[in-house]
């Protein structure tokens, strides 16, 4: 079993208009485990894709203070390939095309990247389990020999995320926002995707705004974040009761003073 810890984590960022530091994260706690889905949900500009990069390791952010532990280990100052070697993936919320490389090949270095150097996978293997992959995506064989999402629509990266985690087995997922902009049927599929990698070696942290994602992968815990902070932890329920009262009515049963940008 792995553990992903996030400790009183406080990260800033470069504020290019004003050329000054602004704090996203003010002291944000998590756990996971190997063997769970987490969603975490909260209103815009909140800080979750701050979340999500900061634990990958975008240069961009940087931690002013606390933790975050992968078994025990501090892996703030890591680079992003050595996280990702130690098991670590982002699905983004922006997917970036990478011309020239194309989607097997990236698949292919990424798969070894994370194994022995003798020992790089069997490229029948390989391929035999790419097109059992893609076939449970209902992606089109020729995707895999397209240049890493170049041209791709916005619910085909979606997908193409799902299979790289489906290939690379990450032991955690962070998902920014997998379901923005999928169709109904997309939705599905990317769901089938995400409930395939569940089991013991994998856990997962979803971003999300809507429910309707959760009803098709049922978290085992869902976190509410507002102002750069976990303020609240449940389970499916928490989701549910959101979507029924909004980010308001628990900031206000919270006793937060926070402001909600859309709030009339
Ligand atoms: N590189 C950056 N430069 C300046 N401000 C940034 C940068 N990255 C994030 N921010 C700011 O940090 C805040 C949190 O942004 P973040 O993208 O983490 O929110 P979010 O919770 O993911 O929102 P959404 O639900 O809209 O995706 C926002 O006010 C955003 O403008
Ligand atoms: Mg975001």
């Amino acid at each position: 079993m792995s553990v992903l810890e996030v400790k009183d984590l406080h990260v800033e960022v470069m504020d290019m208009d004003q050329k000054t530091h602004k704090e996203i994260l003010k002291g944000l706690n998590l756990t996971m485990r190997t063997g769970e889905i987490h969603a975490i949900m909260g209103p815009n500009g909140t800080g979750k894709s701050t979340l999500s990069e900061t634990i990958m390791g975008n240069p961009n952010y940087h931690v002013t203070q606390g933790h975050i532990l992968l078994d025990g280990i501090d892996i703030v100052g890591m680079p992003v390939d050595e996280r990702a070697r130690r098991g670590l993936f982002l699905a983004m919320q922006y997917p970036a095309e990478v011309p020239g490389v194309t989607n097997q090949e990236f698949l292919h270095a990424a798969i070894n990247a994370r194994r022995p150097k003798d020992q790089p996978i069997a490229i029948m293997s390989f391929l035999n389990e790419l097109d059992k992959n893609m076939a449970l995506l209902d992606m089109k064989p020729e995707m895999a020999k397209r240049y890493l999402n170049q041209g791709f629509s916005g619910g085909e990266k979606k997908r193409n995320e799902i299979l790289q985690m489906l290939m690379i087995k990450p032991s955690f997922g962070i998902m920014d926002e997998i379901d923005s902009g999928l169709d109904i049927d997309a939705l599905r599929v990317v769901a089938h995707g995400i409930n395939a990698l569940r089991g013991d070696q994998f856990g997962a942290l979803m971003i999300t705004h809507y429910q309707r994602l959760l009803d098709y992968v049922v978290p085992d815990v869902v976190h509410v974040m507002m102002a750069g902070r976990v303020v609240k932890t449940g389970g499916p329920d928490l989701a549910r009761k959101l979507e029924k009262e909004g980010y308001a009515g628990l900031r206000d049963e919270l006793g937060l003073k926070v402001e909600l940008v859309d709030e009339d």
